[in-house]
């Protein structure tokens, strides 16, 4: 499945690459990196082998292509390549929203698979959402993904907006929940530096007992809830009306349907 050639490695592609290399999953000298700006990840598997920006003749060497760049300019990065790529060349595309109709068509008819994956890929941590109509393009996605967190497969492709909203957008959703603890800490009266630290070591624990533990998440709250106690008073606020379940409700789909904009 190697050479991967990968067209963008800015954030996600990135992390990836970080990733691979924690895992042992994938040498650098199996990596074609087209990217227009040089990043310290870029440079760093430049130095361990990749090849960067390669001429269009080596392009024909790439088994996999993954597909990394903003949806926005996605046309463009295919149609700069398309016409260089083996035959047999599979497509991954981590491109929010885009077809993999339209990808397969703008590639040629080439096999494609869709993920949605999350940036904590770079520390084996990921979580990667994955639709393909063949089980050829599936496995490969698979192969991408798999050595750096926990992959998922759907079962239709409409489902990636829904996957995007619950899984690819939700890293933002947590990042904004412990800044907002932050500063409710701060408006209680604690100095900021400490409702920091308590704020975010509270988060990664209480995350990390939820993975370790296998216990639902509705157990490990009632079990931290005691009746009449401090935790059930912030519960009312927190899942009364308008509370969690309906702002989190409403962020998932406002997501997925721009997912469905960007897909146009
Ligand atoms: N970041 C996330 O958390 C996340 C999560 C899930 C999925 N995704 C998906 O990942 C994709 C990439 O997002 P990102 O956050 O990694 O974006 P990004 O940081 O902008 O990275 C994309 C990179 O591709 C480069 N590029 C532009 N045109 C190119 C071309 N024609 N050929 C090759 N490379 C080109 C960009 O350079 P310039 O800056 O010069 O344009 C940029 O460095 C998106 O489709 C997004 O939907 C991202």
């Amino acid at each position: 499945m190697t050479p991967i050639l990968m067209l963008g490695a800015g954030r996600m592609g990135g992390a990836l690459i970080d990733g691979w290399r924690a895992a042992g999953a994938f040498q650098a000298s199996e990596l074609l990196i087209r990217e227009p700006n040089a990043n310290p990840t870029v440079e760093a598997a430049a130095q361990a082998g990749a090849l960067i920006n390669p001429a269009d003749e080596v392009l024909a060497r790439a088994k996999t292509v993954l597909l990394a760049v903003k949806p926005q300019i996605w046309r463009e990065a295919a149609a700069e390549v398309a016409q260089h790529l083996a035959p047999d060349a599979v497509i991954v595309s981590i491109a929010a929203g885009v077809k993999s109709t339209d990808i397969s068509q703008a590639f040629g008819g080439r096999s494609v698979a869709r993920v949605m994956p999350t940036t904590a890929v770079a520390i084996g941590q990921g979580t990667t959402s994955i639709y393909a109509a063949s089980s050829e393009a599936r496995a490969r996605a698979h192969a991408l993904f798999g050595p750096v967190g926990t992959a998922v497969d759907l079962a239709e492709e409409e489902l990636l907006h829904a996957a995007t909203g619950v899984s690819g957008s939700a890293p933002a959703y947590l990042y904004a929940f412990v800044e907002a603890l932050e500063a409710a800490g701060a408006a209680a009266g604690l100095p900021s530096e400490d409702a920091s630290r308590l704020a975010r070591s509270t988060i990664t624990g209480a995350a990390a007992l939820l993975a370790r533990s296998g216990e639902e998440p509705a157990e490990l709250r009632k079990q931290v809830t005691s009746p009449g106690g401090t935790t059930q008073a912030a519960l009312e606020v927190l899942l009364g009306q308008g509370g969690l379940p309906d702002l989190l409700r409403d962020a998932v789909a406002a997501a997925a349907r721009r997912s469905k904009e960007l897909g146009g």
